[in-house]
């Protein structure tokens, strides 16, 4: 194993910090050898603070209608040969339901960034679900808003908030969205959902086009110094209707590896294994949860509406209902030695 590269990770084990050229070192030389070392020091993290336990996040994907047109997402404005949906409210509050009987204790609604939902809309579901099920924690993910309507998700009874950071490096953000999209007011989001106590999740891809190990250097120390309750992450994969159609995607190595390191970076961090990182693999979110992953979030969406919200090309779970998910997650848990867990969820130490 590269001498320095090794020396590196043993000062991250201990320090839980790297400068940014430090981390790109890491990244420039992965090997197997160093993957599996890492992920060996990410599991003893991971067991100290969680077991074998993961946590579960039913996810309700309720709207395909975005204003926005990032480059990336198969969902964007542009992408006219997207059928679009939108689930109502009744649909929703069911879905949560379901989920509820499930044992899911935290629902993320996530939808495009679609303002035919105004902010009462929101406010009313998140209320019709918190009054039937007062232990349920529910989580946003539906992009960027003004600081007052994240509040006003806050009183109805929202704690977390999703909204990736996609990229910590301000240049590669503008050259994976349209000029109307900032990373600084991606930036001013986040320190406003922190600012009225959300729990907050931020995350980014791996290997999205451009993508440097620099970049990728400068995620990893985002998160160390920014602290988001959870990172999601996953590589970046192409959609055809995208202008990154022809782009390679990212790999499942690098991926792995950045998991490990974001378990070591923040050992009480919430990391799942994602459905992105599923679908580049068959085992991939199995492989996840080895190098350091503690959270699956299954599908909860109708499955009549699950194909069209393609964020990225043959993604899975498209066809299962959510019971089906859960109870496949389950027995792939299992068979690593992991086991699924009924509880809200909560990051070690809050
Ligand atoms: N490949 C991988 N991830 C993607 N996302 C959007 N499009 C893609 C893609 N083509 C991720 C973004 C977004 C999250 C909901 O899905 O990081 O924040
Ligand atoms: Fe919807 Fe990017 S296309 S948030």
């Amino acid at each position: 194993m590269d001498t320095k590269a090794r020396q590196l990770l043993d000062k991250l084990n201990t320090e839980h910090s790297l400068q940014t050229e430090e981390y790109q070192y890491l990244l420039d030389h992965r090997n197997q050898e160093l993957m599996d070392l890492a992920a060996e020091y990410a599991r003893k993290y991971q067991n100290q603070h969680y077991g074998n336990k993961v946590f579960i996040r039913g996810l309700v994907e309720f709207t395909n209608f975005c204003r926005n047109n990032c480059l990336y997402c198969g969902i964007r404005r542009d992408n006219h040969n997207c059928e679009r949906y939108r689930l109502s409210a009744d649909t929703i509050v069911e879905c949560a339901n379901e989920g509820y009987a499930l044992g899911f204790r935290t629902i993320v609604l996530q939808g495009g960034e679609d303002f035919s939902y105004s902010d009462e809309d929101i406010c009313d579901i998140i209320r019709r679900i918190k009054a039937s099920h007062e232990d349920m924690v529910v989580t946003l993910s539906i992009g960027e808003r003004s600081k007052k309507s994240y509040q006003k998700y806050y009183e109805a009874g929202a704690r977390r908030y999703l909204l990736r950071h996609e990229t910590a490096n301000p240049e590669l953000y503008a050259k994976l969205h349209p000029a109307e999209l900032s990373w600084d007011n991606r930036m001013e989001c986040l320190k406003n959902l922190n600012e009225i106590g959300y729990q907050v999740g931020a995350g980014f891809m791996v290997e999205s086009p451009g993508q440097t190990t620099y970049d990728l250097a400068m995620d990893l120390k985002f998160v160390e110094e920014f602290k988001p309750d959870m990172c999601g992450i996953g590589p970046f994969i192409s959609h055809k209707e995208t202008p990154f159609a022809n782009s390679p995607s990212g790999t499942l190595e690098t991926t792995l590896f950045c998991l490990s390191l974001l378990r070591m970076i923040y050992p009480q961090v919430l990391l799942p294994a994602t459905t992105a990182l599923g679908t580049i693999h068959p085992k991939g979110r199995e492989m996840g949860i080895k190098a350091g992953a503690n959270v699956v979030m299954p599908n909860l969406s109708p499955t009549g509406v699950r194909k069209k919200y393609a964020l990225y090309d043959n993604k899975i779970c498209t066809g299962e209902e959510a019971a089906e998910c859960l109870g496949c997650l389950g027995q792939r848990m299992e068979s690593i030695g992991y086991k699924i867990v009924t509880d809200p969820g909560n990051r070690a130490g809050l």
